[in-house]
């Protein structure tokens, strides 16, 4: 079958991505579901930074590749032996699928499910399957087994959870990644208790889900540290109780005057390993630094080796929220139902899949929070 998608041909294309375009909207074929796979009509997909990052070569990724990992859809078609979900069903994507067989996923920690990673970093299905074919027969490879940058897409039946109908698509794309990573930093991560300290780099779609999930904890303060004003003014709708600009103060010294010498729980959600270094440092005795940004793969972070033990600090890395997306998205959904999770603030803008350049520019920018592609063709 044909399928409008947005293909990553080559990274490190310079700005101003609008001019140089580097995701190609092209007409693909798409080979249908084989056994344990589904066809899913996409109705959302959120502009992640981690999307941007495999267009900038910050996150090194096979070419070509159909980009998009924060979607939603229906599914259309399923293949042999799927049992989770049938047709019509509303479903969002996970972006590590998980075998269920594997040591990790038996322990509960389905993030790391060692087919799924060896899958994701090879552009393939679960199944080692690309489904794929640019005009010139070219394979494109699949973006973590999602590739929600198209009409019409493919994926194990292990990338999918499905969701209660009643949720508006558009909205429920957002827990793909932005809510399931940054409430499952608190939640899962971090465990962040009622009454202790938070304070979190980074004000886009990651930052601000983990602004929503320390304030649904009952944590307090929830320090919110961004470069932009607007950013910080958008991180007190979502629940943060203090703003810290980090252009124009020392985040460090900021965090530390307001928490009495740094806060409990610290998450660094930019992206940068100075940044992470700032957050260690502004975390206190015995708290917990939690790394979510996604630096390039060579950058290093060095921090004082005695401060580990000595101030008995823990540092966690945080991949996906440290979910297991098929218990997790249904009650980041139910939450957000009931009022504790402002979901709706994240997505500030719907594209078109043709200004998905625009797009890439505007996340560079950090002048949007989630911007959602919507395919109003498909409706
Ligand atoms: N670990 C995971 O599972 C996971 C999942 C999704 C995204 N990520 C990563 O998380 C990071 C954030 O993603 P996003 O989509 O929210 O990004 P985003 O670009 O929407 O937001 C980043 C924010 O950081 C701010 N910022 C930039 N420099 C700063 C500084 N020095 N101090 C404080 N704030 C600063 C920007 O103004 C912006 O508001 C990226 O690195 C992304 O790749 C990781
Ligand atoms: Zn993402
Ligand atoms: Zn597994």
């Amino acid at each position: 079958m044909k399928t409008k998608a947005a293909v990553l041909y080559e990274m490190g294309t310079p700005q101003p991505y609008s001019e140089t375009t580097p995701l190609v909207i092209d007409e693909l074929n798409l080979e249908g579901p084989g056994p344990g796979e589904v066809l899913v009509e996409i109705v959302g997909a959120g502009l992640c930074h981690s999307d941007l990052s495999v267009v900038d070569g910050t996150r090194p990724r096979i070419m070509p590749m159909v980009m998009g990992h924060e979607a939603s859809g229906i599914v259309r078609e399923i293949g042999p032996d799927v049992t989770l979900v049938a047709a019509g069903d509303h479903v969002v994507f996970s972006f590590v699928p998980n075998c269920g067989r594997c040591l990790p996923c038996l322990s509960g920690r389905a993030v790391l499910c060692e087919s799924g990673a060896r899958a994701n970093l090879a552009g393939t299905l679960l199944s080692g399957s690309r489904k794929f074919t640019d005009a010139q027969a070219r394979i494109c490879h699949h973006h973590l087994g999602v590739s929600a940058f198209s009409q019409l897409t493919v994926a194990a039946e292990a990338s999918l959870v499905k969701i209660d109908p009643q949720l508006p698509l558009e909205k429920a794309a957002l827990f793909g990644c932005a809510v399931m990573t940054g409430v499952g930093a608190v939640v899962n991560t971090a465990k962040v208790e009622a009454g202790t300290s938070v304070a979190v780099f980074g004000m886009g779609g990651v930052g601000a889900s983990v602004v929503m999930g320390a304030r649904a904890v009952g944590a307090h303060p929830i320090i919110a540290v961004d470069r932009l004003d607007d950013k910080l003014q958008f991180a007190r709708q979502v629940g943060a109780t203090h703003l810290v600009n980090a252009a124009s103060d020392d985040p460090v010294a900021a965090i530390r005057d307001l928490t009495g010498g740094g806060a409990d729980s610290v998450f660094e959600s930019v992206g940068h390993e100075q940044v992470l270094l700032q957050a260690y440092q502004a975390t206190g005795r015995g708290g917990t630094t939690v790394s979510i940004g996604l630096p390039h793969p060579s950058k290093i972070f060095a921090i004082s080796a005695a401060s580990l033990a000595v101030e008995e600090r823990t540092i966690k890395g945080c991949y996906m929220g440290s979910s297991v997306p098929r218990r997790d998205i249904p009650r980041y959904i139910a939450m957000y139902q009931a009022g504790l999770l402002p979901v709706n603030l994240l997505h500030t803008h719907t594209l078109r899949l043709e200004d998905i350049n625009a797009g890439l520019d505007r996340l560079a920018a950090a002048q949007a929070v989630r911007q959602v592609i919507t395919f109003a063709d498909n409706q």
